[in-house]
């Protein structure tokens, strides 16, 4: 039976590629969903008319309307939360439980997401409906990245993460929301690793480290940030001593005045960091983005390897691609596309990097355009 997916934020700049991807690798049936009916109606007449009217249709609904969410999702099998919405979870989560409806998102990976899906892990269990958090690829990648590699070793004991995000912000239109969410996210900023086994706070004196990201960018200053998924790999990974994930910055005048000043706005003035902070957060991204433009994500394991015989072993995987947007609706799809199969449908709350078969994922990542490499270890293979 095909399955009907409504995708909230369906004509945002990750949702609108997201829906495209999913029409054109899937069977499924796309709801585009937003606060706003010309664009999501424009949106799904395009797409209507690439791959069918009867494949793509247009929902005015607001996330943080439970009623609304109630009938936007009768008939729907999963909804797929590609908006600025982080304020919505518990309210679009629950009319998903409500509905009977499974659940993905893509939102960034902070604590308040966690407290509201964790709490209704138990009723998602019981209910058979399958949750899935923290897609895309930041977070959604690097465990998964961790994870393919782990065939090649007997004994996996160091892994270190890093991603580097050059995107073309010329090429969008920020919406407040999507803005407050990043600001959010630094807000919510963690420096945290995982150090002789124990995951750990990390001294801000020894966060930053520079990174090797290959050409053309060389060796780039990166700090420590966690990753919901990467303390939830460590746990299933006794044998892991060393494990965090580096993150390079948007550029000096971002990384050190506009994010800082958000992040106090936030805590002392949270209504004043409206429409008028977007634009100048908009406007910094915009004026210090320069061509050429790549997102990157890398990890660099280390530990013995699996052949017998052969003793020590250093390994790394590379995913790049020229758009960062694209990437992140491209590692969504293929996780959907191992849901759509039943492959890793589970009731409960997972998270994608972790949900995912890593083989496949990575394999169909590359199908859709994504430069993966991989350098001492055998080639992945999807299981
Ligand atoms: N995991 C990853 O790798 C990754 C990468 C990029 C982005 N993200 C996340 O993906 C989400 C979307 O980001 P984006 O850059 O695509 O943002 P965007 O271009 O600003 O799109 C946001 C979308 O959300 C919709 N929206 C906002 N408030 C809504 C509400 N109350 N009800 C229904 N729809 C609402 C917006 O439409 P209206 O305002 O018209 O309603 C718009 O369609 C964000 O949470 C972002 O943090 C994750």
């Amino acid at each position: 039976m095909t399955t009907r997916v409504l995708v909230l934020g369906g004509y945002g700049t990750a949702g609108a590629l997201l829906a495209r991807l999913l029409l054109e690798r899937s069977d499924a049936e796309v709801v585009i969903a937003g606060r706003s009916a010309a664009k999501a109606d424009a949106l799904a007449a395009e797409l209507g008319a690439a791959f069918g009217p009867r494949r793509c249709s247009a929902r005015r609904v607001d996330a943080a309307d439970p009623r609304a969410l109630d009938d936007a999702l009768t008939g729907i099998d999963l909804v797929v939360v590609a908006a600025s919405t982080l304020a919505y979870v518990r309210t679009v989560a629950e009319a998903a439980l409500r509905a009977g409806v499974d659940y993905y998102d893509l939102q960034l990976s902070v604590r308040a997401k966690f407290e509201v899906l964790d709490a209704l892990s138990a009723r998602m269990e019981r209910e058979g409906r399958c949750f899935i958090t923290d897609g895309g690829i930041h977070p959604g990648l690097s465990a998964a990245m961790i994870r393919a590699l782990l065939p090649a070793f007997s004994r996996l004991e160091r892994a270190d993460c890093s991603g580097l995000m050059r995107v073309d912000w010329n090429a969008f239109a920020f919406s407040a929301s999507a803005i407050h969410e990043l600001v959010d996210e630094f807000r919510d900023y963690r420096i945290e690793a995982l150090r002789d086994g124990v995951w750990t706070k990390v001294p801000a004196r020894k966060m930053q480290r520079t990174i090797e990201f290959g050409p053309p960018w060389g060796r780039q200053a990166c700090s420590l940030m966690v990753l919901e998924e990467l303390p939830r790999l460590a746990q299933s990974l006794p044998s892991l001593r060393e494990c965090g994930f580096y993150v390079s910055g948007f550029g000096l005048v971002v990384d050190y005045l506009m994010l800082p000043l958000g992040m106090v706005t936030l805590t002392v003035a949270p209504d004043r960091l409206g429409p008028g902070y977007a634009r100048l957060l908009s406007r910094a991204l915009k004026a210090t983005s320069r061509p050429p433009y790549e997102t990157v994500f890398q990890v660099e394991a280390e530990g013995v390897a699996a052949e017998p015989g052969r003793e020590h072993r250093l390994a790394r995987l590379r995913v790049a691609h020229d758009d960062g947007y694209y990437l992140t609706a491209a590692a969504a799809v293929a996780c959907l596309l191992q849901y759509l199969d039943g492959s890793i449908r589970r009731p409960g709350l997972s998270l994608q990097a972790l949900a995912v078969e890593p083989g496949r994922f990575l394999t169909d990542l590359q199908k859709m355009g994504a430069r993966v490499t991989v350098q001492g270890a055998p080639a992945l293979a999807a299981r």
